[in-house]
């Protein structure tokens, strides 16, 4: 039979099922609805999935409009193709009831009450017979797989987080004053499509003068440098490409150099960047690794202007799990790929985030975002 397609994932999450403690029952089989769950343990590319996993069955439920694609993509599952609508929660408890599998785990972040409620009664069966099979809720299985990236994936993520850096280098050629906030972040998508992206890692934020303390800003009508005196452009943005993301921020001046009060914010912010950055290795927390970011910054006086974490996990989408929050209990271990982004928002005037790509080692962090951290001022 054909081995599947990421072995090494479904191995891995073979040996976490049977973890348990007494408040964490152990179970037979993980039913994974998340989609990009689906995705990372199959290679499947379409957008309806479901996957059981046993330790030794790995069964794959899509519906009619996948056949063809999931003989290609998914090799190794085996296939169970439904009619189109139908509710592959209740399918996949049909299954588990059918096959005698004694009971299953659900992805308790991932399943909605009415997906749940399908599962269980279709778990129960018509008679009552699977009443006492049970179906517990359980949280980052897959996703604890996910959270360390193999050299594949690592090689991916270097190649989108180069695109960004190029990006950059392309914006610094193209922004100036008198273009709209709009017709920047435009730009900025045109020459990452061409440059290979499938799409954008999410929608770029492009803020400036007083939008840059917008910290999820939109690009709006705004004209950059109306202002008339040096304003901030705050820019983050991030391409995919070859199924893994990239996530960078930078901020510039344009309209004239850098005014003190400007180049004191940009510093302080720098000076936290690379304190986290130093800070993340092997072992340390992820919330130890933000206090790190949150007392630089303290110290410089704008700590009152971070008001968010300082980063998180990167991978097949932007946001691949927590890690450099102000609670969160996240462990670095080598392979991780995290941001590093504080940042700090004055209301009225404007904001700085420098948010970098780094990889976990095995005795600190490696940079991947190659763009300069330079303070640089644009006509
Ligand atoms: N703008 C999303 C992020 O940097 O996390
Ligand atoms: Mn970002
Ligand atoms: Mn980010």
């Amino acid at each position: 039979m054909t081995d599947f397609l990421y072995p090494h994932r479904v191995a891995s999450l073979r040996e976490r099922l049977p973890e348990a403690d007494e408040n964490n029952p152990a179970i037979a089989a993980l039913i994974v609805s998340d989609l990009e769950n689906c995705r990372y343990l199959t290679g499947f590319s379409g957008s309806n999935a479901l996957v059981i996993v046993t330790q030794e069955q790995a069964i794959f439920f899509t519906d009619g409009r996948y056949e063809i694609q999931a003989a290609k993509e998914v090799p190794g599952f085996e296939r169970l193709i439904q009619p189109q609508g139908t509710d592959l929660a209740k399918a996949s408890a049909e299954e588990i009831r059918k096959r005698g599998i004694p009971g299953a785990g659900f992805e308790e972040a991932h399943l909605s009450v009415k997906a749940f409620n399908a599962l269980r009664t279709a778990l129960d069966g018509e008679n009552g017979e699977g009443k006492n099979l049970p179906l517990i809720g359980k949280s980052g299985y897959v996703e604890s797989v996910r959270a360390l990236k193999d050299a594949d994936e690592i090689a991916r993520i270097r190649l989108a987080v180069a695109l960004a850096d190029r990006c950059f280098d392309y914006i610094l050629t193209v922004a100036k004053t008198g273009m709209t906030e709009r017709e920047l972040a435009w730009k900025m998508e045109v020459f990452m499509r061409e440059s290979g992206a499938s799409h954008l890692s999410f929608d770029s934020i492009v803020g400036s003068g007083a939008n840059s303390a917008l910290i999820h800003g939109r690009p709006g009508d705004r004209i950059i440098g109306a202002s008339g005196e040096p304003e901030f452009i705050l820019l983050d943005f991030g391409a995919e490409l070859g199924g893994y993301c990239s996530d960078i921020t930078r901020t510039v001046v344009v309209g004239g150099a850098p005014t003190d009060k400007q180049r004191a914010q940009y510093d302080a912010v720098l000076k936290a960047q690379v304190a986290a950055i130093d800070a993340v290795k092997p072992g340390a927390v992820g919330k130890d690794i933000h206090a790190v970011a949150a007392k630089s910054l303290e110290a410089s006086g704008y700590g009152q202007y971070f008001p968010h974490g300082t980063g998180h996990q990167l991978g097949r989408v932007v946001h691949d799990g927590r890690a450099l929050g102000l609670i969160d209990e996240v462990v670095m271990r080598p392979g991780m790929v995290v941001t590093v982004e504080p940042g700090a928002y004055v209301e009225g005037f404007g904001g700085v985030r420098i948010e970098d790509v780094v990889v976990v080692t095995e005795t600190g962090c490696e940079i991947l975002t190659g763009s300069t951290k330079e303070l640089i001022a644009l006509p």
